[in-house]
């Protein structure tokens, strides 16, 4: 007997990086772009095989000491967690989310796995207790994560998130048609994160008026999505790529893209994520993203991912 289980990766739209020193951050799941894990009942110890993801397997001792391995880390938080017996069967992973990009490959595959596991021993788990796990395993890949990536990957809502405050999911009013341009660049998210918190040691107040206009941002850009003033958001997502720039986490390539967006027509672009490689976001309509996508890929994109968020998602 098989079954699957999956989670979507995210895009975060504004205040990344503010969001680690407690300013809002606004983000989106991406539906369209899945990790999965696949479940075969079989008696025999449980054994995790990674269809793209190296190490490709790994077979699960029945109480594994706390691993550095993300995989084994989110089966053995699981198990506790639910106090499971001795697991068994196999679970396949796969994913289709772009690893290292931004778009949170890591929390999606750990959410989808953390199902998965509970299902081989027939126990289920929220998405309250699911997201706390995740969030552990994401400290593996991150060091200090803010929590954001786990929150809108487990419960898959676009979410006003502040650190360490129960999240607030929010109806985007107006949906946003956004285009996703890949740099091919593979980035750590802990040392950008490294970067900005250099910075704030070296040039503190400069640093700290900079945070502090992302989260303004965030909230300017959260009353304009409301009021559906796609323009206003588009300067905001412009303006947050320059503070995100001047903090130093862009890359010559991310500039780049974000340059070829608007000149295509796109009403704003921006990085998103960690940064410093990974993929920007260009906000288009119906009108523009054609000719927005071509310029992407004229300019370097290995990849561009149409994703509409919030609103009436089609
Ligand atoms: O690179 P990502 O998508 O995991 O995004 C990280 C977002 C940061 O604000 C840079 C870090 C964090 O933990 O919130």
């Amino acid at each position: 007997m098989t079954a699957s289980f999956s989670a979507p990766g995210k895009t975060i739209l504004f205040g990344e990086h503010a969001v680690v020193y407690g300013w809002p951050a606004l983000a989106a799941p991406l539906p369209q772009l899945r990790a999965y894990a696949r479940i075969r009942r079989l008696n025999q110890p449980l054994t995790v095989v990674g269809s793209d993801i190296p190490p490709s397997v790994w077979h699960l001792q029945p109480r594994m000491p706390d691993s550095n391995d993300p995989i084994i880390r989110m089966v053995e938080l699981t198990r506790r967690q639910l106090q499971l017996p001795q697991l068994k069967g196999e679970i396949t992973l796969a994913s289709d989310i772009p690893v290292a990009r931004g778009l949170g490959s890591g929390a999606a595959v750990s959410a989808a796995l953390g199902r998965a596991v509970a299902a081989t021993a027939g126990a289920a788990i929220t998405d309250r207790e699911l997201n706390q796990l995740v969030f552990q395993v994401e400290k593996l890949h991150h060091g200090t994560p803010s929590g954001i990536d786990n929150t809108v990957v487990v419960f898959e809502q676009p979410v006003y998130f502040i650190k360490d405050r129960l999240p607030e999911f929010v109806a985007f009013a107006s949906s946003l048609r956004l285009l996703l341009a890949d740099t091919g660049i593979v980035a750590l998210t802990r040392e950008a994160v490294a970067q900005v918190k250099r910075l704030r040691q070296t040039r503190p107040k400069a640093t700290g008026a900079k945070l502090r206009r992302i989260g303004e941002i965030v909230d300017e850009a959260r009353a304009c999505i409301a009021e559906g003033d796609m323009a206003q958001v588009g300067q905001l997502l412009t303006e947050n790529h320059h503070i995100l720039r001047a903090l130093g986490v862009s890359s010559g390539d991310l500039d780049s893209l974000a340059q070829a967006a608007l000149a295509g027509g796109a009403k704003g672009a921006k990085l998103s994520g960690g940064g410093r490689g990974g993929i920007i976001v260009a906000l288009v309509d119906h009108v523009t993203e054609a000719r927005v996508r071509e310029m992407l890929l004229r300019a370097g994109a290995i990849n561009v991912i149409a994703a509409t968020v919030g609103g009436d998602v089609g």
